[in-house]
């Protein structure tokens, strides 16, 4: 008997649009249960899981046989017909009328995957296949819920996609994290730190624009919220400012969370994430002035004086207070990168901003506005100990039409980190790069 090749193809996910007919599935055997003349294997496809239930008198001796003898992750496809149960995982069941094994996987070398508990070097050294588990599988769902919706609050706002290069001839956010590449004979490149540089000639040339690519960091930094490689949307804006930086960041984080809370429920309640910390996030968020971040923090007995950089427990202490993201603006100029515009009314503090996630997810954005006098920005590469010549074409934008711009750039994988929930941010990506892993 053999239904496969009549019956409609669905995925799991289809299954409640099919009730009552029978349809074909293909997938990997997730897990077994058997109990003498019945046998409840459980199937996932990448849309959800569904439990098959195989009874011996209706099925032939040899297939009935073949289906208590399946080993975990095996593929097959399945015949049966949906049949909506509410104490089933997903609402459905299949009664199982066929299957067709693709590959078995052999007892002699199981999958290395268990339902018991594993540690997580083990399971990060089986990333390509741990993928398939449901906590990965929920956290890169949330990921491509993000990045989409990212996607599409800037095109919907009048941003223009504009790539960057990932080969670059210089250095954007400070030279010691940069990492360098043979390009052909006699040449040097480093893989971009930020696209900003690009972006703000792009802005000249489009107005609003974003680009969204891979960003690669040599920080030496161990970590749970560095990785080397990671992926940042940064959005470039002709005639703005700090303020217009400020706005559009604190839009583009309550529109992401918002279509997080919408489609992404039970990939949440997987993750035990608690809704009611995402809920909460609305504008207006807090701002404050790094002056005033400095005294909070002495007031809550960090050692930190005025010109330091915080670091992950003084961004943790800072947030304690609130149930939103924070945006902290006027760090001191000399702690940030080259571009950064100076305050006019106080030189020493820039109109930077950086945000602050909440629950001790530390930053998530940097940004601000940048330097538009040609003759400031040469100082600036200067006392930055740039090499100008790689500049140059970076100087034409002072030159030709400059006006007052700004942008930031978002880490997609803090985010991640921080909707999800998530301890460590090696999670938020399928593949993470960190300073001691480079595989699998
Ligand atoms: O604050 P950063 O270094 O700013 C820039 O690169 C600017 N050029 C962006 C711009 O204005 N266009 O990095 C921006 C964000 C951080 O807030 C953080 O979310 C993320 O990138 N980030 C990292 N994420 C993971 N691992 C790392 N090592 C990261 N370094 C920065
Ligand atoms: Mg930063």
């Amino acid at each position: 008997m053999t239904n496969n090749d009549t019956a409609p193809r669905i995925a799991i996910a289809q299954a409640g649009a099919h009730v009552g007919e029978t349809v074909t599935i293909p997938g990997w055997l997730y897990n077994l249960r058997k109990s003498g003349k019945i046998a409840f294997p459980l199937l996932r496809d990448g849309t959800g899981i569904i439990q098959c239930v195989a009874v011996k008198s209706a099925l032939p001796e040899a297939l009935f046989e073949t289906i208590i003898g399946l080993t975990q992750e095996s593929s097959i496809v399945v015949t049966g017909k949906v049949r909506a149960d509410a104490r089933a995982t997903g609402g459905y069941e299949l009664d199982l009328e066929d299957l067709e094994v693709i590959q078995r996987v052999p007892e002699s070398d199981p999958y290395p995957i268990t339902p018991k508990e594993h540690g997580i070097e083990f399971l990060m050294d089986h990333r390509h296949l741990w993928l398939r588990s449901q906590r990965p599988h929920a956290v890169l769902r949330v990921r491509h819920e993000i990045i989409k919706a990212v996607r599409d609050y800037f095109d919907s706002n009048g941003f223009t996609l504009v790539d960057t290069p990932i080969f670059t001839p210089a250095a954007c956010e400070g030279t010691t994290s940069l990492f360098e590449v043979n390009y052909f004979e006699d040449e040097k490149a480093y893989l971009t730190q930020s696209g900003q540089l690009y972006s703000e000639a792009n802005a000249m040339a489009f107005g609003k624009v974003y680009c969204f690519g891979p960003t690669f960091r040599a920080e030496k930094s161990k970590t749970r919220r560095h990785l080397t490689e990671f992926w940042m949307v940064e959005p470039e804006m002709a005639y703005a400012g700090l303020e217009d930086v400020k706005r559009v960041a604190e839009e583009m984080i309550v529109f992401i969370v918002h279509r997080v809370l919408e489609n992404r429920r039970a990939e949440l309640k997987t993750l035990e994430r608690d809704i009611a910390k995402l809920e909460a996030i609305q504008a207006p968020f807090p701002r404050i002035h790094y002056d005033e971040a400095v005294k909070i923090l002495n007031a809550k007995g960090s050692p930190i004086e005025w010109g330091g950089d915080f670091g992950g427990t003084d961004e943790t202490l800072l947030v304690q207070d609130y149930d939103r993201p924070l945006m902290v603006d006027g760090y001191p100029t000399a702690i940030k990168a080259f571009y950064m515009a100076p305050d006019p009314d106080r030189p020493e503090v820039a109109l930077g901003v950086d945000v602050l996630a909440p629950e001790g997810y530390g930053e998530i954005i940097g940004g601000g506005q940048r330097i538009h006098d040609l003759d400031l920005l040469l100082r600036r590469i200067e006392e930055h100990n740039l090499p100008k010549e790689a500049f140059n074409w970076y100087l034409d934008l002072r030159k030709y039409g400059s006006v007052p711009h700004g942008g930031f750039g978002m880490g997609i994988e803090r985010c991640v980190s921080w909707l999800c929930g998530l301890e460590h941010i090696r999670e938020t990506i399928a593949f993470p790069r960190m300073l001691y892993r480079i595989r699998p």
